[in-house]
């Protein structure tokens, strides 16, 4: 071994854990990661080397996970760091260890929902045990899909459904018709339409460009370019749209997407959605009125939701008694809210500002709900908001004497996220602490493509599943758990495949007949033939009615036109297979592409090259990040207050912003005089030439700098804060940009 480069060894329990000296003395900081992997190995008696990625503190490894030998051999995220240290590597010790660990194949590493079912001791649906459930749940999928058989498509379904389909099969048209439409309610103010017509216009004309380049790259897919006779079609549209008068064109095109809304959205207030709620009625089932708006940015949108929320609990009307319930002992009158449309100024990273926020208001909600005989629900949003809505939540009903026996509220709970089991785990506590039962509601959830995006874009493990299959799976395992937990839990089933949903039925059934009766929803118009079959089979059945006005119901009207593209959405698949789904559990159909090799891995286990990713950052809102920051904070304000300082190298004396009294530090200023001696110093070094080292060793060391800032990103982001009074974000993010 030669140069700066070494590696080291640790013991932990009886393995052999191996790295640089520096990357061991972080990950030492938080061994959680690594411990869950350590026992997955060893329980499951996991015998294939394989690639894993560890986290340590929000610092992601790469691990090379060797059960034979129990060894595990660490490396950078990215194998960047070794794939640039190897020239200096005489004995080959470096390059044994980076290759050991890139050389192992992806196929050897255990699938993230194994790895979760044998952490949380969840069954995989398998085993004997369940060859009766399987089999009830084929027969009562063939009723349901003969019942499903009788309905009749509107014409207005149709024509949308078809609207649908052509979103689905191609991408282009999907970007710009997504574009298109998050631009528009924004554009209410154009009174002349001009506006409006440059950009529709302007939609169309990238569309026709798009579609010619994909033709001329020849892709193919979902990328491929538009047959020619919707290229036909579109020219038209651009020619008319040309010479027709802006107002007219503009009256036209905000008719036709308020009446595409429509498919979703069931009105623009309560009074409006009344159509929908009678249909609901005649044909047995219930609704929960979803008010639309989310993540509001004012006081008064703050206030505006709650006032609308207060009006729907005032004046629904079911058509039944007041605090009628339906089989699965919930009201009848039920309503679903966002809380990110109760504070303006969410901060998951600090609940007590947050909850003075949004308590008020919640509060006055559940309240308001209780005197009224409705139901409330909490609506899942964005993984960033999850814990911190769900402590809110919490807090408020063990908090407030008059919720203390108020059992009709529930919350939601998201299956394709990787800890779904933790959070209904919490739900069931907080249920066992109230001692009475919980309604909750099981969705896959409706945020994926915005969670992937973000995690490959900022370069994290993502929070949620990467393969449909996956979230099948939790989906039937929450179920599972749900109904294991029946003392405590009642729950609402929200699939939309006709399978879960027979699942979960047969489930109790076979295993669990003492837990409460299940209750299915389906969102408005999504898959009305489903929501009608569910009933028909009296089983109690729920559909989510929005209403709202269009701008703020966009960012709902994108997430259903989204699931209603997705290539691997239930939705999709069943309007082309025409409701004849085979039947493949979806371990099967999981075990199936795992040996075809189409598993999805997380990029952190893909990427193998030296091509610049952004750091991967501090997620504050999660605690396991927040925790060591905010301890350093303490510990580095502490410091300061006793005198102690971190800087002490001159005169010029540095006060914390938020504390001005409190001196954290002193510095020697810079004069012209010491700049132009630092730069004269610089040029000497420059003309001696004794810079120009090996430009691999200069590469390195460089790097090395990168990674041991990275390690001391909570202390440096620490500093930050107390100097110059930035946030935990814009702090950690400024060492980011080092
Ligand atoms: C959503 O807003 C239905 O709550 C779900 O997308």
């Amino acid at each position: 071994m030669s140069g700066p480069y070494t590696l080291a060894k640790i013991s932990f329990k009886d393995w052999s854990i191996i790295g640089y000296p520096f990357y061991l003395e972080h990950l030492q900081k938080d061994l959680f990661n690594l411990a869950a992997i350590v026992s997955y190995v060893e329980d499951t008696g996991w015998s294939q080397p394989f690639k894993w990625a560890i986290e340590s503190e929000s610092v992601q490894f790469l691990a090379g996970i060797f059960p034979q030998t129990r060894e595990i051999r660490i490396g950078s995220k990215q194998l960047g760091y070794e794939l640039n240290v190897l020239s200096f590597d005489e004995d080959e010790t470096l390059h044994e260890h980076a290759s050991r660990i890139a050389e192992l194949p992806l196929e050897n590493t255990p699938t993230m929902i194994k790895f979760i079912s044998h952490q949380y001791q969840l069954p995989l649906f398998d085993g004997d045990e369940f060859q009766k459930v399987h089999k009830r749940e084929q027969e009562l999928a063939q009723i349901l899909i003969q019942k499903l058989n009788t309905y009749r498509q509107s014409w207005f379904e149709r024509f949308s459904d078809f609207g649908l389909d052509l979103t689905a099969n191609f991408m282009l048209i999907r970007i710009h018709l997504l574009k298109f439409l998050a631009i528009l309610p924004n554009l209410d103010h154009d009174q002349s339409g001009r506006e409006v017509k440059r950009i529709f216009c302007e939609s169309i004309r990238r569309l026709i460009a798009d579609s010619k380049l994909a033709k001329r790259k020849n892709l193919k897919g979902q990328k491929r370019s538009l047959p020619n006779k919707y290229m036909l079609v579109l020219k038209m549209i651009y020619q008319v749209a040309q010479y027709t008068p802006a107002s007219w064109l503009c009256y036209g095109l905000r008719k036709s997407v308020a009446l595409m809304a429509t498919r979703f959205i069931a009105g623009v207030n309560i009074k409006e959605a009344n159509t929908a709620l009678a249909e609901l009625r005649q044909s047995g089932r219930d609704s929960t009125i979803d008010q639309l708006g989310e993540l509001v940015v004012s006081r008064d949108e703050a206030d505006k939701y709650l006032n609308e929320v207060l009006d729907i609990i005032r004046g629904i009307n079911t058509g039944g008694e007041i605090g009628e319930k339906n089989l699965a002992g919930i009201y009848r009158s039920h309503v679903s809210i966002k809380v990110s449309a109760l504070a303006q100024d969410f901060k998951p990273q600090d609940f007590e500002y947050t909850y003075n926020q949004v308590a008020p208001r919640l509060k006055t909600i559940l309240l308001e709900a209780l005197r009224h005989q409705v139901f409330i629900n909490i609506d899942a949003e964005h993984y960033h908001f999850r814990d911190i809505v769900f402590d809110i939540y919490k807090k408020i009903l063990l908090k407030t004497e008059e919720l203390k026996t108020y059992d009709q509220t529930g919350i939601v709970v998201q299956a394709y996220l990787r800890d779904g089991i933790a959070h209904l785990n919490e739900v069931i506590q907080l249920a066992e602490m109230r001692k009475l039962k919980m309604p909750v509601r099981l969705v896959k959830g409706a945020y994926w493509d915005a969670e992937t995006i973000e995690a490959d874009a900022h370069n994290f493990i993502a929070p949620q599943f990467l393969n449909k299959e996956e979230t099948d799976i939790h989906f039937r395992q929450l179920i599972y758990r749900g109904l294991q937990a029946g003392e405590h839990l009642i729950l609402s089933v929200a699939s939309h495949n006709i399978h879960d949903h027979c699942f979960a039925e047969s489930l109790r059934e076979k295993m669990f007949s003492t837990a409460p009766i299940i209750e299915h929803q389906c969102l408005h118009m999504t898959y009305e033939a489903l929501s009608i079959g569910l009933s028909m089979l009296n089983w109690p059945t729920r559909n989510y009615i929005p209403v709202g006005d269009l701008l703020v119901g966009m960012a709902y009207l994108v997430r259903r036109i989204m699931e209603n593209s997705s290539q691997v959405g239930v939705l999709t698949i069943m309007r082309s297979h025409k409701k004849g789904l085979a039947f493949k559990t979806p371990t099967e159909v999981l075990r199936q592409r795992k040996s075809n090799n189409q598993y999805v891995n997380d990029h952190s286990l893909n990427f193998l090259t030296k091509e610049f990713k952004n750091v991967f950052p501090v997620r504050s809102y999660l605690t396991q990040h927040f925790a060591p920051i905010k301890d350093q904070l303490t510990l580095d304000l502490d410091k300061a207050k006793r005198g102690e300082l971190y800087f002490d190298d001159g005169n010029f004396e540095v006060y914390a912003s938020s504390h001005p009294e409190m001196l954290i530090g002193k510095v020697a200023l810079d004069t012209p005089q010491s700049v132009a001696l630092d730069i004269e110093e610089l040029y000497q070094v420059f003309q001696s030439g004794k810079w120009a080292i090996d430009s691999c060793l200069r590469f390195t060391t460089l790097h090395k700098l990168a990674d041991l800032i990275l390690f001391e990103r909570n202390h440096l982001a620490s500093l930050i804060m107390l100097e110059a009074g930035k946030t935990i974000d814009e702090a950690t993010a400024d060492v980011d940009e080092a």
